[in-house]
């Protein structure tokens, strides 16, 4: 268990040279454009340095441009701030790769990324719709590509110096391992659900083992209720402690050695989420001991997150 009192400034090494990742990371699935703006905007002067984004969230040019104007109201350096970005389904094929990764970057106004994933390992049929689908409503994936040949052109990226770190999202142990032994550059980051009721911790110990730095999503169940945010052993501790259900969550993970991405939309809840400070051991492990199983989304199940915009 991490504890040092200001889990806020935490990094994490990533392996491969690649520098470090800030525990504390804000996620930007917000389907609002102007929100998205205002979200990040908020994250950043709240304190958070670490931007989480993807192609199919389809608010890159959103984050890139409260990014470049944040920065400069703070003063920070492009070195200052840590971000990644997800290769869809649809850019699966090795051809696909590099030219997905430049419209990212330039839709995010960087010139390299911190780390870039491949968003889930299901390959769907290639193209401009990133929802494909067939006339009975079902994903047509793509049977022609395998995760190693997309794996084997993230490489690629890495060895061109314009994306520091490569993972892989969504993924359990069975897609992870072959991954691990077949790479030459190895996945520096796993991001996946985890929260106290999917602690994951077979992947999170593979994990450990092998430099892997696992990056919690939906850290708060997605705020989705009933869920953690309102599990009594949460809501007790939070009261002992003096902090707020969704602090003693984000708290919990950052203790336990993960980073994680968290979602507020106002100024007030940006605060509030990166105002984080270690719990105390007994809390932490009365959170090991909640018995409660549940995950929240699905796409581990065929690729198609939930929380996607209706119509996108
Ligand atoms: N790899 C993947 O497939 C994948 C899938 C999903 C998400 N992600 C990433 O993970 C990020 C995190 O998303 P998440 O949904 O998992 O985040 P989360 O922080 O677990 O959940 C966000 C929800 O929690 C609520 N919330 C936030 N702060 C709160 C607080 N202090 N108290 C009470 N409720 C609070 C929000 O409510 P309001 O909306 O009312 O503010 C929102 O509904 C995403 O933005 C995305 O970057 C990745």
């Amino acid at each position: 268990m991490i504890e040092s009192t200001d889990l806020r400034s935490t990094t994490l090494p990533l392996n491969h040279g690649a520098g470090r990742i800030p525990v504390l990371g804000f996620g930007t699935l917000i389907p609002d454009p102007a929100v998205t703006i205002s979200a990040t905007r908020d994250a950043l002067d709240a304190g958070f340095r670490h931007f989480d984004c993807a192609e199919r969230y389809r608010n890159e040019r959103e984050v890139g441009e409260a990014l470049q104007a944040g920065r400069a109201a703070v003063g920070l350096e492009r070195h200052d701030i840590f971000v990644t970005t997800k290769l869809w389904n649809t850019n699966h094929r090795p051809e696909r790769v590099e030219p997905a990764f430049r419209a990212s970057l330039e839709r995010l106004k960087l010139d390299y990324l911190d780390l870039y994933l491949i968003h889930t390992p299901f390959a769907f049929q290639p193209g401009d719709d990133q929802d494909p689908r067939d006339q009975n409503g079902n994903v047509i994936y793509d049977k022609g590509v395998t995760l190693l040949d997309t794996w084997r052109a993230m490489e690629s990226l890495v060895d061109r110096g314009k994306c520091r770190a490569i993972g892989l999202s969504d993924v359990g142990m069975n897609d992870l391992v072959p991954i691990y032994e077949s790479a030459r550059i190895k996945p520096a980051v796993v991001q996946v659900e985890s929260h106290p009721y999917l602690p994951e911790t077979e992947l999170l110990e593979f994990c450990r083992q092998k430099n892997i730095v696992f990056l919690a999503f939906a850290p708060l169940g997605h705020g989705m209720r009933p869920g953690p945010l309102e599990d009594p052993v949460i809501s007790a501790i939070a009261a002992r402690v003096g902090k707020t259900p969704a602090q003693v969550l984000l708290a919990w993970a950052v203790q336990r050695g993960t980073a994680l991405l968290t979602t507020p939309r106002t100024a007030a809840r940006a605060r509030e989420n990166f105002d984080i400070s270690a719990l105390p051991q007994d809390a932490f492990d009365e959170i090991n001991g909640i018995q409660t199983r549940q995950r929240f989304n699905q796409v581990v199940k065929t690729g198609s997150p939930g929380f996607i915009p209706q119509g996108s």
